[in-house]
Formats: C-alpha cells, sequence, structure tokens
C-alpha cells in the first residue's frame, strides 16, 4: 500500500487508508474492535484515522461530505476522555480551535470558527467537524473528532460556489497536508491539556472568542419552535453561545440543534 501521508509526526498510531468509507466510520469500527483497551496489541489512548479519499463522507445534520482524491484532508481522531457525556460536544470546539491555530502555525494563514465548530476563511467554509460519541452505559466510551480540510481542491460544485473555499483557492498555492495535520493535532495536545484540567473551556474561551467569526456580529437562531435574533457577545465556560437579544436579556445557545445564521452573509 502506498503511504500518502509519510511525513506526519504525530505522538500517537496513525491508521492510513488510501480509500475508506467514512474516517469517522473506521474510527468508530476501531473503537469497538477494542483499540484504546489494548486488543490490538499495544496501549493507547489516542488514534489517529486518516484517509486519502472517502466515499461515504458524512457532515452533520445527515449531510454527505463530499470526499475526493489527494486533494484534503480527512481525519478522525479517537479517543477516551473520562468526562461526562454533556461536555463532549465541547471537545468540537477545542478541535475548531485548535485548526484555527495549527493554521496560523504552519501557514500563517488566519482563520475564523463560526460557532461552534466551522473554520472559515474569508467568509467561506474552509473546514467542518464532526464529533460522536460511542456509550457504554450512561459513560462515555470513545469520542471520535472528524475534521475535513478543504486543502488542494481547485473548485466547488455551483452550490457551494458561495459558501466554500479552499487553502489553494485562498492562498494560491498547494499546501503540503503532512504538516498540516501535525500543526492541527499538536495545537490539539496542547489544548486538549487545558481542557481536561477543568473539563471545560474556562481556559480556552479567551482565544475562542478572540477568533470567533459571529463575535459582536448579528446572528439569527433557529430554534425547533423557537426563532430569535441578537447579537453573538462570546460564548461560556460550556461553550454555548451568548447571544443579547434586542430587550437586554442574554440567551445562551447550546449547539445540539440550533443554528446559527449572520444576517447578512453565511457566517
Ligand atoms: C460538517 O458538516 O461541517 C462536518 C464535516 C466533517 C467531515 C469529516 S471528513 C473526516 C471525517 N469523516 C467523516 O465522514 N466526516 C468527518
Amino acid at each position: 500500500m502506498k503511504y500518502c501521508f509519510e511525513n506526519i509526526k504525530v505522538d500517537c498510531p496513525v491508521y492510513y487508508y488510501d480509500v475508506i468509507d467514512s474516517t469517522n466510520t473506521e474510527a468508530k469500527r476501531l473503537a469497538e474492535k477494542g483499540v484504546l483497551s489494548g486488543a490490538l496489541g499495544y496501549e493507547t489512548d489516542k488514534i489517529l484515522v486518516l484517509a486519502d479519499a472517502q466515499t461515504g463522507g458524512r457532515g452533520r445534520r445527515g449531510r454527505t461530505w463530499k470526499s475526493p482524491t489527494g486533494t484534503s484532508v480527512y481525519m478522525s481522531l479517537l479517543l477516551r476522555p473520562e468526562i461526562s457525556p454533556d461536555r463532549a460536544s465541547m471537545l468540537t470546539l477545542v478541535m475548531g480551535l485548535s485548526v484555527v491555530e495549527g493554521l496560523e502555525q504552519e501557514l500563517g494563514v488566519k482563520t475564523q470558527i463560526k460557532w461552534p465548530n466551522d473554520v472559515v476563511l474569508n467568509k467561506k467554509k474552509l473546514v467542518g467537524i464532526l464529533t460522536e460519541m460511542g456509550m457504554q452505559g450512561m459513560e462515555i466510551d470513545y469520542l471520535v473528532i472528524g475534521v475535513g480540510m478543504n486543502v488542494n481542491v481547485v473548485d466547488f460544485p455551483e452550490e457551494l460556489v458561495d459558501k466554500a473555499t479552499s487553502l489553494l483557492i485562498e492562498c494560491g498555492h498547494l499546501v503540503e497536508r503532512e504538516k498540516l495535520i501535525s500543526a492541527v493535532m499538536d495545537a490539539f495536545d496542547r489544548n486538549y491539556q487545558v481542557f481536561l484540567k477543568t473539563q471545560d473551556l474556562a481556559g480556552l474561551r479567551e482565544r475562542y472568542e478572540q477568533v470567533m467569526a459571529n463575535q459582536n456580529q448579528p446572528v439569527r437562531v433557529l430554534e425547533p419552535g423557537n426563532e430569535y435574533e441578537g447579537t453573538a457577545v462570546g460564548i461560556n465556560a460550556m461553550g454555548e453561545l451568548l447571544v443579547e437579544k434586542e430587550d437586554g436579556t442574554c440567551e445562551a445557545v447550546y449547539a445540539g440543534e440550533v443554528s446559527v445564521r449572520g444576517l447578512y452573509s453565511y457566517v
């Protein structure tokens, strides 16, 4: 098997596939086989699953994530955090921040986060994150954080042209995927340690808000059966978006089923 990501530097085992249905699905399969419990011959507390192409890439809300060969990053990090399940979604924000920091470190590119987890560049989506959880009774058995980064994509289908972009389109040159993955994983390792100290976003909140595209922007919140407008004024330690309404009250918006839109653009 030709290994596409030879120069990758991460401090955990990497499972690489030329083609896989979905790196998230594969990470879950590996978890079910006991990869984190030594069943595959070694002890580890995290695994990175990488693919050069996905045939069934999955996005949030049941959408598909187009995953052609050789142009982008499709990676899933498998972890077993000892945290309560209601805190799991916070790790999506930790990964979002880590992607922003990794991109800045490696390429000097300043991206932003559209809360909770889209990384955007010039108001278009560059990176999507899908976090999934496996439970053992009432506790987390494993967590999979999947990251799809549009790296050397030349063009997008008509329906995405106004909403999505790639590093190649924005920076004007090809980008080495290995270095990006290493930089993002490095940033994640640091941020994950900060997260674990308090098991919330208290230690990362300030940096997250600095790169939040919706910060101080008008937003429309679409909850099932409830829709309102306000101004996004930050996040709290639980990672909820704080939206100040015109009447001066403040709502804490939980990421789950909610959709938050900018009033004037996708961001
Ligand atoms: C989104 O809808 O914004 C989330 C997209 C997440 C896509 C990534 S690609 C790697 C991993 N494997 C998947 O099937 N999905 C995630």
